[in-house]
């Protein structure tokens, strides 16, 4: 696969043709889902749940987002990469810039921090500095105790619109791209036409610009708990090996087959 830019992502949005991003936190996988054609590999904070067997993604540190981070860049083959910056390690601007120069260090081409408006100035000074940086609206499960729980966001008129000028004043600030996780779906559809920036969707509906997937939530690894938003690629008939399921995955993202109705919100 070509090496996976900016310029790239952005056109595929102008092109129309939806963008393919999963999970990796390890250089064996992040080899693999890059050559199976993946043109982001995200390494999440998500980490918390699945390498470390966390309730959430509040225990996870700077420390262990950058050894994966490193981890993901030695064994990538491409694909751009973006490193989660965990919690509370851009709770003010100076933490900000300094954590997601460790992440670029350890080899980001990108950082993602979940949050609205009140990020704004940080998103300045990061992008001002030639980091490029990917917002993270809806369920943002840093925040699941203030969330209340892992739901579905802008579902009511006033959280949509709180929601669409979240992700306008992201997008003023510099954002190259955004997350929208556990959105309805016209909501997700009708930011996705209205912003300039990628949008990439978990949980938000077919029509975002791209979509993201935790890699052993798609590999059916959790069975303890599906969200109504996972397909496990593992079981798509005639898929007999892991690469068989990536390539499943970035086919039916490609030709929007997924995520179907069925694991859409509305
Ligand atoms: O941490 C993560 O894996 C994420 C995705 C679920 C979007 O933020």
């Amino acid at each position: 696969m070509k090496k996976q830019t900016l310029h790239t992502i952005q056109a595929l949005k102008h092109k129309g043709e939806p963008i393919s991003v999963l999970t990796a936190y390890d250089s064996t996988f992040a080899k693999l889902i890059s050559e199976t054609g993946v043109e982001i590999i995200l390494i999440g904070d998500s980490l918390g749940n699945v390498i470390q067997g966390q309730d959430s993604t509040v225990p996870v540190s700077m420390k262990d987002m950058c050894y994966h981070t490193t981890c993901v860049a030695r064994g990538n083959k491409g694909a751009l990469l973006i490193a989660d910056m965990p919690y509370m390690s851009y709770a003010t601007e100076k933490q900000t810039l300094k954590n997601a120069a460790k992440l670029m260090q350890s080899g980001a081409n990108m950082v993602k921090l979940e949050g609205g408006e009140w990020l704004t100035e940080s998103i300045r000074k990061l992008t001002e500095r030639g980091i490029p940086v990917c917002g993270h609206l809806g369920l943002t499960p840093q925040s699941v105790d203030a969330l209340g729980g892992y739901k579905v966001q802008g579902r009511d008129k006033a959280a949509a619109e709180k929601l669409e000028a979240d992700a306008m004043a992201l997008q003023d600030a510099g954002v190259s791209l955004i997350v929208f996780e556990c959105v309805p779906k016209d909501l997700a559809t009708r930011l996705t036409q209205k912003l300039q920036v990628a949008t990439i969707g978990i949980g938000a509906g077919n029509q975002t610009d791209g979509q993201v997937l935790v890699l052993q939530d798609m590999l059916g690894l959790n069975d303890d708990f599906q969200p109504k938003f996972v397909r496990n690629f593992m079981a798509e008939p005639g898929v007999q090996s892991i690469k068989d399921a990536i390539e499943a995955y970035v086919k039916s993202v490609k030709d929007r087959s997924f995520p179907s109705e069925s694991h859409t919100f509305d």
